[in-house]
């Protein structure tokens, strides 16, 4: 039963943050009525042992994530979950409540089946986060926090507000990850040049040991990166990330590139997520893992609409994927149908689970 044909030409007649407020309140009414996860998960369940994930001293159901962004505050995590998610990432989400920038911030490019966004980290901060995040839950699969910097802090002191995200989530997150990529904090993406990259790795890893020490877990640390990067860029990424014992890498954030698009409002300003980034995180998926040599997990978010697409991220070196955009267009059976059709071309290639396929692209 497919409703999404159906409900998103209304949706889409909506300015898309309306959009998205209208969705959030209307799931977040029914998602605490009786019954209502128990249907979520009779329409969207889908299990197969080739799906299995094993990662981080983790067993996941399946590879399949949703990507930092949507779900700022935590505020849906267990009807998120329940639409088969093996992994839901909250955040970005900084120290203290920020507004983000002016509206409209968010726009639609159907044409390019894409999105661009200069959302600016608006959220309601990281302790409301971690309140979300000590609620018991029902559905299984990872929950991340995805930590940034407040606006106002200044480059150079921007490992603080890091530290003491990484501190409050800590306790309650099952991996959290370091946004140094998005390009709608100013300054934020030039954190991933060495210079000021492995002094700041450095510096959180080794306030992780010590988290590790005293809450007696280890909880996987990663870097989000962009896709504007170049090779050696990456190449020192994943130096740095090997040294001071970083656990993964999530390629990639959205791009300010803008070749090739189609829609009128491809010149906002923003990241640009979809489709049209696509090629650019792939290419930078399969550069981080040939560097590390399989030694880092990856997970490969970018432009994923289809099966075939998270298939293309897994042999290119993703131990998992992610999508937002992809949900927008395609609605959420989306990720029931990645699910089947990735087991699908798992049994085609001959691979028995997706670690098997995983760097496998030629
Ligand atoms: C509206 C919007 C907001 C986003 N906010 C965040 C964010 O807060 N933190 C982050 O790390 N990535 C954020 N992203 C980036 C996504 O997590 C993802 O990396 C990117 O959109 C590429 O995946 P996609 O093509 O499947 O959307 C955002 C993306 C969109 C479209």
């Amino acid at each position: 039963m497919a409703l999404y044909p159906l409900i998103r030409p209304l949706l889409f007649r909506l300015p898309p943050e309306r959009a998205h407020a209208l969705t959030f309140a209307a799931v977040g009414l029914l998602g605490p009525l009786p019954g209502f996860l128990r249907l979520e998960q009779a329409l969207y369940r889908f299990d197969h042992p080739a799906l299995h994930v094993r990662v981080w001293g983790r067993e996941l159901s399946n590879p399949v994530g949703l990507a930092a962004g949507l779900d700022k505050d935590g505020a849906l995590i267990e009807p998120l979950l329940a639409l088969g998610f093996g992994l839901v990432e909250t955040g970005t989400v900084t120290p203290r409540p920020q507004p983000g920038n002016p509206q409209p911030r968010l726009f639609r490019l159907p044409e390019d089946r894409a999105l661009v966004n200069r959302m600016g980290f608006n959220n309601r901060g990281v302790l409301h986060l971690v309140q979300r995040l000590r609620r018991p839950r029902r559905m299984a699969g990872l929950v991340g926090a995805n930590l940034g910097k407040q606006r106002e802090t200044p480059l150079d002191a921007a490992d603080v507000d890091y530290m003491s995200c990484l501190h409050a989530v800590y306790p309650v997150a099952d991996y959290v990850v370091v946004n140094l990529s998005s390009p709608n904090t100013p300054g934020l993406r030039s954190l991933q040049a060495h210079a000021a990259l492995e002094p700041l790795i450095r510096e959180l890893a080794g306030q992780r040991r010590k988290l590790a020490e005293t809450h007696g877990r280890q909880v996987p640390l990663l870097v989000k990166v962009a896709p504007d990067l170049s090779e050696a860029e990456l190449d020192a990424i994943v130096q740095a990330a090997l040294d001071y014992g970083v656990d993964g890498l999530v390629a990639t954030n959205t791009t300010v590139r803008r070749e090739g698009l189609l829609s009128p409002l491809a010149r906002e300003s923003g990241g640009l997520s979809g489709r049209p980034l696509r090629p650019l995180a792939l290419a930078a998926v399969a550069r981080l893992h040939r560097v590390s040599e399989g030694r880092l997990p990856i997970v490969g978010v970018g432009g994923i609409f289809s099966a075939d697409d998270a298939y293309g991220f897994i042999r290119a070196g993703a131990t998992l994927v992610q999508l937002y955009t992809g949900l927008v267009y395609e609605g959420p059976g989306l990720v029931l149908r990645i699910k089947r059709g990735l087991v699908r071309l798992l049994a085609r290639d001959g691979f028995r689970s997706v670690a098997e396929a995983v760097g496998t692209a030629p």
